[in-house]
């Protein structure tokens, strides 16, 4: 494993891999078409990616159909199963470094969150649902008569995977991870925004070992590839992370072939600080819950309560360390927050910064763009701002955090609960009364009590309401890539 500690520079990080991945070979797209991918910190292209459509779908879904069928995949014993995936982390944390910076050459997150977060996120992922592929299986049921029942937990079939880009390699390894463990085989469909990490992932799937058609990668837009993967009569999940109005698409559209589908959608997460809260650790929790990854987080603290009696001490000193925090290239190693990942999202967070204002929030800090060059904004903070707003009610999901502040506990919950999202949820209290009383009433997937964005693999993840349904990781994310099947013998 590689120790360098010093950020690379962005001229210095090699493209290799651009074409789709099929069946353990990397080849163009099908009508020869190609798309940009953009370096959100310059604006500059970064390569031209091969753009898959229907076709490509077509034939990375027969080549994880005959993998899943009939390839030694399998019949490999579920222990060697195991084996490759935990080769695969290993051979990724060997590649740590250049990972992380391709990461961040593609989605402008800082080298040191991609390096020292995403990236041993990922591996750990990894590593955990190596840990299940051989401990995967039904049970023994006492039924009536003379009978033997039993259940046989099997992997779901070809997997069709569609993820975003705000999390690029952690995505990949939170859908890989338990669908490789079950048996699954797949065909992933990366962000447009960011298909470089996804795509080196899938060589080195190729080099330690894994069999042809067990994992493909096919670069393209939603509404063609996308489209396609959510269609296509051979794959029997859709794993989706993204925005709900997707998701009601997905639906629509896999209905034909009723697939089974897990949605991780988005959120407006209340973070909720009590008045008797250690304040120092509150203003670290309510800064890195909004602001970390450019705010681009689908569990991001974007509505932050709190209890009026403190609300001037609390945010005067979130607002100093919102000031303070430093926007710049992505690659300098003291950067905190880096650009957006792109124009559209870019032009998404300004237009609600703008609103927040003629609907008459007040703006505390921030506000504009930093440099003319790249998407990157101020760290901003609207105060005064009301339930009704857009900038309460809506995900902008960039570095836009409003503050609402309450008087009691009962008026608190109602409100934090008041949002057809329903991903995360996060109070800080001394009292633990209070905090399980929060705990049990907020509607959502996940709470955390004095601490905000911890995650673990082994941890179970997802939304109530419109932030989706099924939950990924830790044994549940598991079984969402399984079928049970009952066998019954007459004794
Ligand atoms: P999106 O939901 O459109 O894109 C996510 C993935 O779905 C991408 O791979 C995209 O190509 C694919 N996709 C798009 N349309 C599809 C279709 N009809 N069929 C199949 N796949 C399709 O999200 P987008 O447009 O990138 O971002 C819009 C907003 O969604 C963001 O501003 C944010 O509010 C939210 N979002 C939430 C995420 C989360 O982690 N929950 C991640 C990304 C976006
Ligand atoms: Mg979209």
């Amino acid at each position: 494993m590689s120790t360098t500690l010093a950020s690379p520079q962005a001229s210095s990080v090699k493209v290799q891999y651009t074409d789709c991945f099929i069946n353990n070979e990397f080849v163009p797209a099908v009508s020869g078409k190609t798309f940009a991918t953009i370096n959100p910190a310059t604006e500059e292209e970064i390569a031209q990616v091969a753009e898959g459509d229907a076709a490509d779908i077509d034939r990375a879904a027969k080549a994880a159909r005959v993998a899943f069928d009939g390839g030694p995949w399998r019949k490999m014993d579920a222990r060697d199963r195991g084996r490759l995936i935990y080769k695969l982390a290993d051979a990724m944390e060997d590649e740590i470094d250049e990972l992380a910076a391709l990461e961040t050459l593609d989605n402008g997150k800082p080298f040191r969150d991609s390096r020292h977060g995403d990236l041993p996120l990922a591996i750990d992922c990894l590593r955990y649902y190596a840990g299940y592929a051989d401990k995967i299986h039904g049970s023994v049921i006492p039924v009536r008569g003379n009978y033997l029942c039993y259940t046989r937990r099997e992997p779901v079939g070809v997997a069709g995977q569609i993820i975003p880009w705000n999390f690029p390699v952690l995505m990949a390894a939170w859908k890989w991870g338990p669908a490789l463990a079950a048996g699954c085989t797949i065909v992933m469909k990366p962000a447009e925004q960011t298909p470089l990490t996804c795509l080196r992932m899938a060589a080195i799937a190729r080099e330690v070992g894994f069999p042809d058609g067990v994992i493909n990668v096919v670069p393209g837009f939603g509404f063609t590839a996308g489209a396609a993967t959510v269609k296509h009569p051979m794959i029997d999940k859709i794993a989706f992370t993204g925005e709900h109005i997707t998701a009601q698409t997905i639906t629509r559209d896999s209905a034909a072939t009723l697939k089974r589908l897990t949605f991780e959608l988005g959120g407006k997460s209340p973070n909720v600080v009590m008045a008797d809260a250690d304040l120092d650790a509150a203003v670290k929790g309510a800064y890195i819950g909004l602001y970390l990854n450019q705010g681009q987080c689908c569990c991001a603290g974007s509505r932050l309560f709190v209890q009026e009696s403190i609300e001037d001490e609390f945010m005067a000193k979130l607002e100093k360390m919102t000031r303070a925090r430093k926007v710049d290239d992505p690659f300098a190693s003291d950067t905190e927050q880096g650009p957006q990942v792109d124009e559209k999202q870019f032009n998404k967070i300004m237009h609600y910064i703008d609103k927040g204002q003629s609907e008459g929030a007040n703006l505390l800090t921030g506000g504009k763009r930093v440099g003319d060059r790249g998407y990157f904004i101020e760290p901003t903070i609207f105060n005064n701002v009301s339930d009704e707003m857009s900038i309460a009610t809506d995900e902008i999901f960039g570095p836009v955090l409003s503050v609402l502040t309450f008087k009691d506990t009962d008026e608190m919950i109602r409100r934090a609960n008041q949002t057809f999202y329903g991903l995360a949820a996060a109070i800080w209290t001394r009292d633990i009364s209070k905090a399980h009383d929060f705990a049990a009433r907020a509607r959502a997937g996940t709470v955390w009590i004095n601490c905000y964005d911890v995650f673990d693999a082994a941890a179970p993840f997802g939304g109530f309401k419109m932030s989706g349904y099924g939950r990924e990781l830790g044994e549940e994310g598991l079984k969402a890539y399984t079928e049970s099947k009952t066998v019954t013998i007459a004794l």
